[in-house]
């Protein structure tokens, strides 16, 4: 039986077949919808259903039982049990931004630590990429696979930075490291993900990066600081020592230049000499906010780090409808994109 899908604050619907996902049939019938795995995984494709019934294949692993509790569901696996309304909580603007393919040129790569590359990408001249600051492009391998990268620059119309972690076993960073040649040409597809600033919002922020999760939020903070004065971030980065925290340096003077950010580093396996916080990141995040009634909290790195976060943080009253996070899967557990 065929359901119809509604959306607030829109006035758009469309119908959804027996069987067939919310994502795929709003898909097939020309929506932006946010979306990342399409397998239950990364949670990019979570919405707040606030009328009528789904049911999954099974158990959304990506969703905790706090956003469940709030009406959150994956539009990835849920298929519908009757006529839904569901709120995309995304900015109309996100309209115009579709993904698309396109070429780019590799204008440089360098080391920002022992394991982080550091890719700057030029777009085609007069191309115009529009993204929001958060937001990820795919690379398109030859082999039709496809590797996700956070965009570490706010809009500039010209260059697109990139920050890849060489895991070990790694395919792509590897080939990045040793064998790419220069000026070499990457097809990519962006913009992607539903990582960016709400600025209906006047919530005060807070960031929480690990690892190369800094990436996006480095986009984020270099078009926020300059532009928003009055609302107020706190970025916590965590990693396992220092030279993790690779643009350390450029987030102090940041902190140094804007009255309303704050900056907190985290190591996990700190030096003797290291005189900061230690620990998990979330646990740093919990020792400033024991209560998080109020903020806006963004999260973004290794999927042990966004999962554990996302659990305390709701348990700590964070706002389920004020929760937002990348989740930096690895690519065997990506698929490619629909159509
Ligand atoms: C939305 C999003 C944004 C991201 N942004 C960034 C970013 O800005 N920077 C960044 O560094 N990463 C980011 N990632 C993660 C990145 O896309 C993955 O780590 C990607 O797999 C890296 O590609 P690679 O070819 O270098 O490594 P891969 O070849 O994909 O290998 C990555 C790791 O997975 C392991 N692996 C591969 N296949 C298997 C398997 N079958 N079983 C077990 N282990 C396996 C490898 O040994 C290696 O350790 C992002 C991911 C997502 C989903
Ligand atoms: S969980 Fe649905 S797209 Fe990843």
């Amino acid at each position: 039986m065929t359901h119809q899908v509604y959306l607030v604050d829109r006035p758009v619907s469309f119908s959804v077949d027996e069987g067939e996902t919310l994502l795929a049939a709003g898909l097939r019938q020309h929506l932006a919808l946010p979306f990342g795995c399409q397998s239950g995984g990364c949670g990019s494709c979570r919405v707040r259903l606030t009328a009528g019934e789904v049911e999954y294949p099974f158990a959304p692993a990506a969703l905790s039982q706090g956003e469940i509790d709030a009406g959150y569901i994956l539009m990835c696996l849920a298929r519908a049990k009757s006529d839904l309304t569901i709120d995309l909580h995304q900015p109309a603007q996100i309209e115009e931004l579709r993904p698309r393919k396109l070429p780019s040129r590799v204008m440089y790569k360098r080391m920002l630590s022992h394991d982080v590359i550091q890719l700057m990408l030029k777009l085609p001249k007069g191309d115009n990429l529009r993204y929001l600051p958060g937001q990820y492009l795919d690379i398109l391998l030859e082999d039709g696979r496809r590797r996700s990268f956070s965009i570490a620059n706010a809009p500039n119309a010209e260059t697109l930075e990139l920050h890849l972690r060489i895991a070990p076993g790694g395919r792509f960073a590897k080939w990045v490291l040793e064998e790419m040649p220069e000026k070499a040409i990457l097809r990519l597809e962006a913009p992607l993900g539903a990582f960016y600033i709400r600025e209906d919002s006047q919530r005060p922020i807070v960031l929480m990066a690990g690892g190369t999760g800094f990436s996006p939020a480095k986009a984020m903070l270099e078009e926020l600081l300059p532009k928003h004065s009055a609302r107020s971030v706190h970025l916590f980065w965590g990693g396992r020592a220092q030279e993790d925290l690779y643009m350390d340096a450029e987030v102090r003077a940041w902190a140094e230049q804007y009255p309303q950010f704050r900056y907190t580093p985290v190591l996990s396996e700190p030096s003797a000499d290291w005189k900061g916080e230690t620990g998990f990141v979330h646990e740093a995040v919990l020792r400033a906010y024991p209560v998080l009634v109020g903020q806006e909290m963004y999260l973004c790195g290794p999927p042990v780090m966004v999962q554990a976060g996302k659990r305390a943080f709701l348990a700590a009253g964070l706002d389920a409808d004020h929760l937002f996070y990348d989740s930096f899967d690895y690519a065997f557990e990506t698929w490619p994109a629909l159509g």
